[in-house]
């Protein structure tokens, strides 16, 4: 596993996008996973800059969303439709029917997952997946617990996530309780991983996702199988690395 300490939340969302915006021009077609949460916000700023500035274009690239919450609908300001229509779909060239999110309110929720996974495949795989991580470990909607061989399915929140997404609703009564989320071993199909941490929350979780043993208790651990997995931290969330091992702006390998 790579990775690459930044020294703030700016430098760790350029360097993201930058990476992004790489592989975009290697692969015009290129089939990127995403993700949702306040932390890849910055991520996506950059990426709708690059694209004014006419440095990118999105129009062939399809893209895949890691989950979507039971029972809003796209139009719900919660949403994870809405979230990516708001904070980056709206702003680039993508074209809708390359855009996919599970559908959290589909009449039968089995079938919407098979229908996920089985577009993921006819797309020919996700290129270059992006991911947050919960305080828990959680990558996606995929709580402790949750097995390495898990496929897109219906998952049930753990009370930590629900604490941790209530301030974007207004009472934590409001959160979905379920979602449809990638499985681990979905988002392990991946050719290439960035995770992406900010704050000092979410430094426990990095250091023992990248040195702990490897476990479904800390989902992310399972990052260590991967062959082409990066971890790009800020500063804060990579304050365990930083006693490990100094230094300030540093990449490194484990
Ligand atoms: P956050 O969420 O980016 O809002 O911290 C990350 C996650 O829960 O995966």
């Amino acid at each position: 596993m790579r990775i690459i300490v930044t020294k703030d939340y700016e430098s760790m969302s350029k360097r993201a996008a930058n990476m992004v915006a790489a592989a975009l021009k290697e692969k015009p077609n290129l089939v990127l996973g995403l993700a949702t949460g306040g932390t890849p916000i910055g991520m996506y700023q950059v990426l709708i800059e690059l694209y004014k500035a006419g440095q990118v274009d999105f129009c062939q690239m399809t893209t895949f969303n890691l989950d979507e919450y039971c029972g809003l609908s796209p139009e719900h300001p919660q949403s994870y439709h809405y979230y990516m229509n708001h904070n980056l779909f709206s702003h680039i060239n993508m074209k809708p029917k390359r855009i996919n999110i599970p559908d959290g309110t589909s009449g039968n929720m089995e079938d919407e997952c098979l229908r996920y996974e089985d577009a993921m495949q006819q797309a020919g795989g996700i290129d270059l997946q992006i991911l947050g991580i919960g305080v828990n470990g959680h990558i996606g909607f995929n709580e402790p617990g949750a097995p390495f061989g898990g496929k897109t399915g219906v998952v049930e929140l753990t009370e930590s996530t629900i604490e941790a997404n209530a301030r974007f609703f207004e009472s934590s009564e409001e959160v979905p309780r379920r979602a449809i989320s990638m499985g681990i071993k979905s988002i392990m199909r991946a050719r290439r991983i960035i995770l992406l941490a900010s704050g000092n929350n979410k430094a426990e979780a990095v250091f023992h996702a990248a040195l702990g043993p490897v476990t479904p208790d800390l989902p992310a651990s399972a990052l260590q199988l991967h062959p082409d997995a990066t971890m790009i931290l800020d500063k804060e969330a990579a304050a365990l690395f930083m006693e490990k091992y100094g230094d300030l702006e540093v990449t490194f390998s484990l």
